[in-house]
């Protein structure tokens, strides 16, 4: 058959290891996923109260332009529903964007490490990437300018950045944003926006007005905890959803998923509680890593990259052994670094005193 060149030697998205798996192989009762950067606590209580009663009609199709999550979301951005594009999660979003710019010839500049699936699908289009190594785990943003040309179509900033958790500040992304050629298209990937705080990040909505060449992604997934529902949205002007839009599946979204993601979004407390609890596991996590002197990116999200000082595969295995799935940083081109998602406070200490266990046995501590 005729496939593309370049999907020889492709290899489908790794997720980490599946629960039930886990437990199977190391034969235990309870494991704990911190690998996915998934929400601990679930989803809100509301969402729950509703899909206990919910009766969907699940033999018709979905509305196709998610009209009525269309109408919730552009009223809590204070955007217009024409200004909105819905995705099966942010992936989708993704996919859509690299559909429709990317091909043999042209090429897309991304920071690296960042989040994968920006360079799986250019490759998938054709298109050449160009990886900029992050400086301390942050967008060198300057160098990604410098690697834009005449052939650049898409721009990446992932904000905060998955894997390092860092952020762009206001005023470096305000700068860079004046300096890329208005023909550049640059996505802002916020998937985990809910829980930045550091007060030089500041809301990013008003540069769509501004530049007519910034899109900004954004997803139920993380700290709505509604990742397998598969919701994400974009915002960017008018007639570049529209370009978009026609590169969309008809039916990109479920309906329950819809409804699920207008019930989430009404119940704003349960992303304050979340946001405070995440900053004390992230603090649990800090305060390990300045006691054994383990270097870490400074994170505003829901999971931490720090140095383990050992074989990161030898301690995603160990950890696994005992009941916590982590990402080894070799994966993620952070060799010699672990991804960790926060956990509940409890789920975060006992992670934490197995880890120094391992490291200890692997000569890390004395
Ligand atoms: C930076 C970033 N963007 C996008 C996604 C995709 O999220 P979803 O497709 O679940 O919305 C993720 C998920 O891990 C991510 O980390």
């Amino acid at each position: 058959m005729k496939w593309k060149q370049q999907i020889y030697g492709m290899k489908a998205y790794q997720p980490g290891k599946p629960i039930e798996e886990v437990k199977k192989e190391f034969g235990l009762d309870e494991v704990v996923k911190l690998a996915s950067n998934e929400n601990p606590y679930g989803f809100s209580p509301k969402v729950k109260a509703f899909l206990e009663k919910d009766s969907t009609n699940h033999a018709i199709y979905p509305d196709g332009y998610a009209q009525s999550l269309r109408t919730a979301v552009a009223k809590h951005l204070g955007v217009k529903e024409t200004e909105l594009l819905f995705g099966n999660g942010s992936d989708d979003l993704i996919a859509i964007v690299t559909r429709a710019l990317l091909y043999p010839g042209v090429n897309t500049v991304m920071a690296d490490p960042s989040f994968s699936q920006y360079s799986h699908n250019a490759v998938i289009e054709g298109a050449e990437v160009r990886k900029v190594p992050t400086k301390d785990g942050k967008h060198d943003l300057q160098a990604m300018l410098e690697a834009i040309d005449e052939n650049t179509s898409i721009v990446w900033v992932c904000n905060p950045n998955n894997p390092t958790g860092t952020i762009v500040s206001d005023d470096e992304l305000q700068n860079f944003l004046k300096q890329v050629p208005s023909e550049v298209l640059v996505v802002l990937d916020e998937a985990y926006f809910e829980y930045i705080n550091a007060p030089e990040f500041k809301d990013t909505l008003h540069y769509v007005s501004e530049y007519p060449n910034v899109i900004i992604m954004r997803t139920f997934s993380k700290a709505y905890g509604l990742a397998s529902f598969r919701v994400g949205y974009a915002y960017a002007q008018e007639d570049v959803i529209a370009k978009l839009d026609p590169v969309r599946g008809p039916f990109n979204n479920t309906v329950l998923s819809q409804k699920v993601a207008i019930v989430a979004l009404e119940d704003q407390e349960f992303i304050q509680e979340c946001r405070d609890k995440n900053e004390i596991g992230k603090n649990q996590f800090v305060e390990f890593c300045n006691k054994h002197g383990l270097n870490y990116y400074p994170s505003q999200t829901n999971f931490i990259l720090f140095e383990v000082k050992a074989d990161s595969d030898v301690v995603f295995q160990e950890m696994m052994k005992r009941g916590f799935i982590i990402r080894s940083g070799n994966a993620l081109g952070t060799p010699g670094y672990i991804r960790v998602t926060f956990g509940t406070e409890e789920q975060n200490s006992k992670f934490l005193s197995l880890l120094e266990e391992v490291l200890t046995e692997q000569g890390v501590f004395a």
